[in-house]
């Protein structure tokens, strides 16, 4: 893949340094990719740069994370603008910069939750990590080192999303079981849910859709209707492992992609790599197992 691939803002679980590996697993050319855990839509935007769908799908049950979305691809002058004019009052707030993102967090709270707001929230808060209550308010806290993402920075790589999305994306934020009900032979169905650490916790409204058996028994759908996919789901680190493997009956392919140098570890003076996994569903899978790209793949366990 050439040059970098555009991302709106740091995301957490984000697939954007995994994209390139991930998009080996794809065929070169289909009819619609689906993503029914979009988060920041990393995989639709490197697809959408090598061209490989006609159409993108891109859904998260988060609605607010849609929105940056939609506004990138239906009016990028606006958000941009927007999105200036909240990062450019955190340097004149009365209180300073942590009590204006307190200011923009309430108002979110209170109902404007709106594309520029989640934006900002995201791009202030620790980790670019989304998080609620069980109040289902957004109460992730600023990161106090830092101002947020500048807006030059933004504009660049918002205008880059909306040349390769504008007329090519659909967006919706509901439940994925609805994503898996419009899918059909001809489409990729690419899905990265929560890690199941995350999935477990009944905290968080948005969290609490991913139960590992129902997902498993969905996917199910999907092999019926003879739809191809390619899901992340969890993956190890040192002789740790992370969450279950899905169950053999769905006959999809285990990969084990390089994710780098675990940082956690590395902070303990160990060097231990972490592996994603990936399952591929069994037709994907059948035709590059004998591909000369077959080279990259670290490992074939299924
Ligand atoms: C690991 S993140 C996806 C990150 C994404 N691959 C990226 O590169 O930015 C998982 C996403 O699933 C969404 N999600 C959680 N439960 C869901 C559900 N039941 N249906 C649809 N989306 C859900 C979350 O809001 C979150 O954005």
């Amino acid at each position: 893949m050439n040059g970098k691939i555009p991302h709106i803002i740091q995301y957490q679980g984000s697939k954007r340094l995994l994209a390139p590996q991930i998009l080996q697993y794809m065929p070169h050319k289909f009819n619609r990719l689906l993503e029914p855990f979009a988060g920041m839509a990393a995989i639709t935007i490197a697809a959408a740069k090598e061209k490989r769908a006609e159409q993108y799908y891109i859904n998260d049950i988060n609605e607010p994370i849609v929105r940056i979305l939609q506004a990138v691809v239906n009016n990028p002058a606006e958000l941009v603008k927007k999105y200036t004019k909240i990062w450019e009052k955190q340097f004149e707030y009365p209180g300073g910069h942590l009590e204006h993102f307190y200011h923009v967090r309430n108002c979110f709270n209170e109902g404007e939750q709106t594309a520029e707001n989640m934006l900002y929230l995201l791009a202030r808060c620790v980790k670019g990590a989304v998080r609620y209550g069980k109040n289902g308010k957004f109460n992730q806290s600023p990161d106090k080192r830092r101002h947020g993402t500048n807006p030059q920075n933004i504009a660049e790589n918002v205008y880059a999303i909306y040349v390769l999305l504008k007329g090519k994306a659909i967006f919706s934020a509901v439940d994925y079981h609805h994503v898996f009900e419009m899918a059909r032979h001809g489409d990729l169905v690419y899905m990265d849910p929560p890690y199941q650490g995350v999935s477990n916790r009944k905290d968080n409204r948005y969290f609490a859709g991913v139960n590992f058996d129902d997902f498993s028994n969905s996917i199910e759908i999907l092999n019926q209707k003879g739809v191809d996919y390619i899901i992340s789901y969890d993956g190890e680190c040192g002789d740790k492992e992370y969450g279950n493997d899905l169950p053999q009956s769905l006959k999809c392919t285990k990969f084990l992609l390089n994710a780098g140098l675990s940082t956690q570890a590395t902070l303990l003076g160990k060097r231990n790599t972490t592996f994603e996994a990936l399952y591929v569903s069994e037709n994907l899978a059948g035709t590059f197992c004998y591909a000369p790209r077959q080279m990259s793949l670290i490992e074939c366990a299924g």
